[in-house]
């Protein structure tokens, strides 16, 4: 099968790395919006209209299915996408909320939801663990990390310095971490560090890559083929900067 893997920019690669380990598909197209990256700042008049721009991009490659891995699109535009589209568009929301349920029984589990401004204002993901009986959620909007990493900024005292400017006033430390951003799990470690020095507990994550693969598993019961996919990457703006980061981050694979 020949899928589409879309985001605004390099944090799609968190997801196209748990693809590529699971072998679940022959041929990957990747497309990120790195000319218009971040996505999570604009309204979602706008973030729908980028979103029907990269159905259109992925209409010559004849794809079989579009994986949004992107929160942002995916709490703002993916109906909208559906709606004009024949082919199968999964988002990582709901493989997230999935994740969580399967893996974390106790509904009191403190659950911190990290994400951009567009996503945590959506209220997708507290609305969505609310329902299904989590009571304790707190979301926050830390989309200083979005430009951070499409810089390569992905540990120091920068990196440091954001974290503390968003959680210095937490007082408690969350058992789970839901990477509501697939940029997230480039810095995953950073951040648990940081709440591991902080609080002395380690936390859990939820990434989206890792949410949609056992989703795909689930829902489409995909099986790992033998040959590893072809991939080709394709970016609106610098190509070669988003290959450099590919190849850093999918290093061994
Ligand atoms: N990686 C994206 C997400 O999962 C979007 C980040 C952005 O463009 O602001 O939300």
């Amino acid at each position: 099968m020949r899928v589409g893997i879309f985001d605004s920019g390099v944090g799609g690669l968190s997801v196209l790395k748990s693809v590529l380990q699971a072998r679940l598909f022959a041929e990957i197209i990747y497309y990120g919006d790195t000319a218009r990256v971040p996505y999570g700042p604009k309204d979602k008049t706008t973030i729908e209209h980028f979103a029907l721009e990269a159905l259109e991009f992925f209409k010559p490659f004849d794809i079989e299915m579009l994986l949004v891995a992107c929160n942002t699109v995916s709490a703002l535009a993916l109906e909208k996408m559906r709606a004009h589209s024949s082919i199968p568009i999964v988002g990582v929301i709901e493989a997230g909320i999935l994740a969580t349920i399967q893996q974390f029984q106790d509904k009191h589990t403190p659950i911190l939801v990290l994400g951009t401004r567009a996503t945590i204002a959506s209220g997708q993901y507290a609305q969505k663990l609310h329902a299904h009986g989590y009571s304790s959620v707190q979301s926050l909007a830390t989309g200083l990390f979005v430009p951070l990493i499409e810089e390569g900024v992905l540990e120091g005292e920068l990196l440091q310095a954001c974290m503390r400017h968003y959680f210095e006033s937490m007082h408690n430390a969350p058992a789970v971490l839901i990477l509501g951003c697939t940029h997230f799990p480039l810095i995953a470690s950073q951040l648990q560090g940081y709440f591991q020095a902080r609080f002395q507990r380690s936390c859990a994550l939820v990434h989206s890559g890792d949410a949609i693969v056992h989703f795909l598993q689930d829902t489409h019961h995909l099986t790992p083929l033998k040959h590893p996919p072809k991939v080709r990457f394709f970016a609106s703006g610098d190509v070669e900067a988003l290959k450099v980061q590919a190849r850093a981050w999918l290093q061994g694979l």
